[in-house]
């Protein structure tokens, strides 16, 4: 019953910052699934007998790599494997089936935020026990046995089918259908203070939930509409589809407008929320007030202690290196710790298991705790009502209070997408060669403190990230920040960061934008990204 298959190498299955991500037909080639999942068994050791968590956001191409995942895993030696209902669990989700039922790992099928559809992308990415992202060490060695590979064993039969409860065998494993919705709620009840949130929604505090037709849609009807008493309705886009509708599943400014222009109207909603693809990332809006990411991780951080999982304090905060630096104020003034990790959530595993930090963010629209070793969208937004609840106030009040008493980081990150690679990689390169030059140099009211290329120590295992983001700090805490996105599938794209500290409350009420002027027009002197590239604006503004 189990085949052994002959198959040649790709020599292109390198895990980017989250996984394996390339477009469908890059995927539907002959073995291509096939040879990366038995790469990624091939990489591990020691689960004969133990459970893989298998689950995806449902877009397309989803169900086939399922149904390949859950017999490949039958041939390899797992004695179980637990999938979502339809092949469904959102990311967040599946790390809390990892650890909730003690799953040697599991394997998430997902490209995020990134379109889905025939033509669009795909992902595999693999999972480890604590419930988060491979660690480098393993999606390396996945890498390098994909280059040589030349058999994969799967079992020969018929496909299972995933749209019923219940628990059968396949080739002498156990596969357990699971509600892919029941844990996750019953671990954000644990977390959060319901009856105040239910309180709020129904003291008339309208909420809007957006899950861009993407993964959430079923976890955000259960929790919003029935566990928290919000009208029907309240849930937007909720089915989840193989092609999103057509969009782009990523909560930003960009993609969710209608959801942010609906809430700014004069009878629009007073908070809206958004999540992604996979459910991971979050947005959060309210009354004239748009939240970003790295404002959202310190204002979590500085009133945790709301929310009844967080009732004891937080022991720490991380965040990615290009994350602005709001955060480090909260942790500063609670006498915490504060960590700078490489940009993607499994630089914070080893700070969550060793207890170091409990709750951690990307400015790129990711917020996380210890509940779970992924970013988590729905988690963020119950945080924003519970917090709304215990104050009982609006986003906008909440944001510019904490402005008033930490100072504002006006924050914004510039993509230039689908830019030729070698001239990104130039780029990037000059831009290293010019790095020890720069310290000392005044770029308008502007003197540069210090210049590098960010390296990571980790403090936990003492593994070493080199090149994970040009830096270019400022006197007075302003900083620009250059680096490649290690998840786009065409192309190379370059993000540029730019933020700038303003303590006087007075100065709190510029346009972003604005505010930022002086420190784009520096990016572009230093990196000579227009000329480089050809491009004379970005493809998007966050
Ligand atoms: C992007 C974000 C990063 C996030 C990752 C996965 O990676 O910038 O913060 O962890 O997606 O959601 P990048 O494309 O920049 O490598
Ligand atoms: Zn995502």
């Amino acid at each position: 019953m189990i085949k052994t298959v002959h198959t040649a190498p790709y020599q292109d299955q390198k895990p980017g910052t989250s996984g394996l991500r390339k477009k469908v037909p890059v995927f539907a080639q002959e073995n291509y699934a096939e040879n990366f999942i038995q790469s990624i068994f091939d990489s591990l050791e020691g689960f004969e007998g133990k459970t893989l968590v298998i689950g995806g956001d449902g877009r397309y191409y989803n169900r086939e790599v399922i149904q390949k995942a859950i017999k490949m895993a039958a041939a390899a030696g797992f004695g179980k494997v637990m999938v979502g209902k339809g092949g469904i669990l959102s990311t967040p989700a599946a790390s809390n089936i990892i650890r909730k039922y003690h799953a040697f790992g599991g394997i998430i099928l997902s490209a995020s935020h990134n379109p889905g559809g025939p033509t669009e992308d795909f992902g595999i990415k693999y999972n480890i026990g604590n419930g988060g992202p491979a660690p480098e060490k393993i999606t390396d060695a996945i890498f390098t046995r994909s280059k040589v590979i030349d058999t994969y064993k799967i079992a020969d039969v018929a496909d299972v089918d995933l749209d019923a409860l219940g628990s059968f065998k396949v080739a002498g494993m156990q596969v357990e259908v699971i509600d892919p919705v029941a844990d996750y709620a019953d671990l954000m009840e644990q977390l959060f203070d319901f009856p105040a949130i239910r309180a709020l929604i129904a003291s008339g505090v309208h909420v809007a939930m957006d899950s861009m037709g993407a993964v959430t849609g079923p976890y955000a009807k259960e929790i919003f509409e029935e566990r928290l008493g919000a009208p029907e309705g309240s849930v937007r886009n909720f089915t989840p589809l193989p092609d999103f509708g057509g969009h782009h599943p990523d909560p930003n400014l960009v993609h969710a407008k209608d959801l942010y222009d609906d809430v700014m109207s004069k009878d629009g909603p007073h908070f809206g929320a958004a999540s992604d693809g996979d459910g991971d990332r979050n947005m959060i809006v309210g009354k004239g007030m748009f939240v970003t990411p790295s404002d959202s991780l310190a204002i979590i951080a500085a009133n945790a202690t709301v929310a009844p999982g967080y009732a004891k304090g937080i022991a720490g905060i991380a965040r990615s290196m290009p994350t602005s630096a709001a955060a480090d104020r909260v942790a500063e003034k609670l006498g915490i710790g504060m960590y700078e990790t490489p940009t993607g959530w499994k630089f914070f595993g080893n700070l969550m298991d060793a207890g170091k930090v409990t709750v951690c963010g990307e400015e790129s629209f990711g917020t996380g705790s210890d509940h779970v070793r992924e970013k988590d969208g729905l988690w963020a937004i119950l945080f924003w009502l519970n917090i709304m609840a215990a104050r009982n106030e609006g986003v906008a009040e909440i944001v510019r209070k904490h402005w008033a008493e930490y100072g504002r980081n006006y924050y914004s990150r510039h993509d230039y997408e689908e830019v030729n690679t070698e001239a990104a990689n130039n780029l990037m390169a000059a831009l290293r060669e010019k790095l020890a030059t720069l310290p000392g140099k005044t770029f308008g009211s502007l003197k540069v403190s210090a210049a590098d290329d960010f390296a990571y120590h980790d403090p936990i295992d003492g593994s070493v990230s080199k090149n994970q983001g040009i830096r270019i700090l400022f006197e007075g805490g302003s900083r620009i920040v250059l680096r490649l996105s290690g998840t786009g599938t065409s192309g190379a794209t370059i993000r540029v960061y730019v933020e700038r500290y303003e303590p006087d409350p007075a100065k709190h009420g510029i346009d972003t934008q604005e505010a930022l002027a002086d420190l784009i027009a520096i990016a572009d002197e230093i990196s000579e990204l227009k000329k480089r590239t050809g491009r004379d604006k970005p493809s998007v503004i966050t």
